[in-house]
């Protein structure tokens, strides 16, 4: 049995992405701007946050398996969908659910980079601290979150609960 209880509800959701909206389309004018959604986590996130960006812009999509069904990492990352566009000289913004050890998106940044990028910056709805193994920065993080597992707006455990409006924490 697992009990989940609302971290943060759908409306903060809605005010925090409107901000990360502003910011980025004041940071991004006359750049060539591609948003680039982790899979599966960030396609709620990514809807939302593409709406609230008032620029011309691409959207993207690559997915990296590394966590399985458990909530720890596994340590090991391997791409399992490319980007499709063409990376070369474009402003790619990383848009990740969430940063937790930052394994996951070091490699993607440094993956991205090595794509002959003009820019790799990095949009995470929420980093969490408490297990931070390497070193990133993250330009633009909606939420500070110290510790936990989280659920809800495209947040998985096991695939599931990715459709709840609020973020939850979920507890055995
Ligand atoms: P990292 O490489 O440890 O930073 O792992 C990042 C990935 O782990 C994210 O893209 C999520 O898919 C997953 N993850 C980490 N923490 C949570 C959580 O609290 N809930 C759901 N997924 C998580
Ligand atoms: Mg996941």
């Amino acid at each position: 049995m697992t009990r989940k209880k609302i971290l943060i509800d759908a409306q903060t959701i809605q005010r925090k992405v409107t901000e990360l909206g502003r910011q980025i389309t004041g940071d991004y004018q006359d750049r060539s701007l591609v948003l680039l959604g982790v899979l599966n986590g960030s396609f709620i996130f990514m809807a939302d946050l593409a709406r609230a960006i008032d620029l011309p812009l691409e959207v993207d999509f690559l997915r990296v398996a590394s966590y399985g069904n458990s909530t720890s990492s596994s340590g090991s990352i391997r791409m399992t969908k490319a980007p499709e566009l063409n990376l070369k000289d474009r402003d790619i913004l990383l848009v990740e659910d969430i940063v937790d050890t930052g394994t996951t998106i070091a490699w993607l940044r440094d993956y991205i980079a090595s794509h002959e990028a003009g820019s790799v910056r990095i949009c995470a709805l929420i980093d969490k601290q408490e297990r931070r193994q390497t070193e990133v920065e993250i330009h633009y993080a909606g939420f500070t979150v110290e510790e936990g597992f989280l659920v809800g707006y495209g947040l998985d455990y096991a695939e599931k609960h990715r459709n709840l409006p609020d973020i939850c924490t979920l507890t055995p």
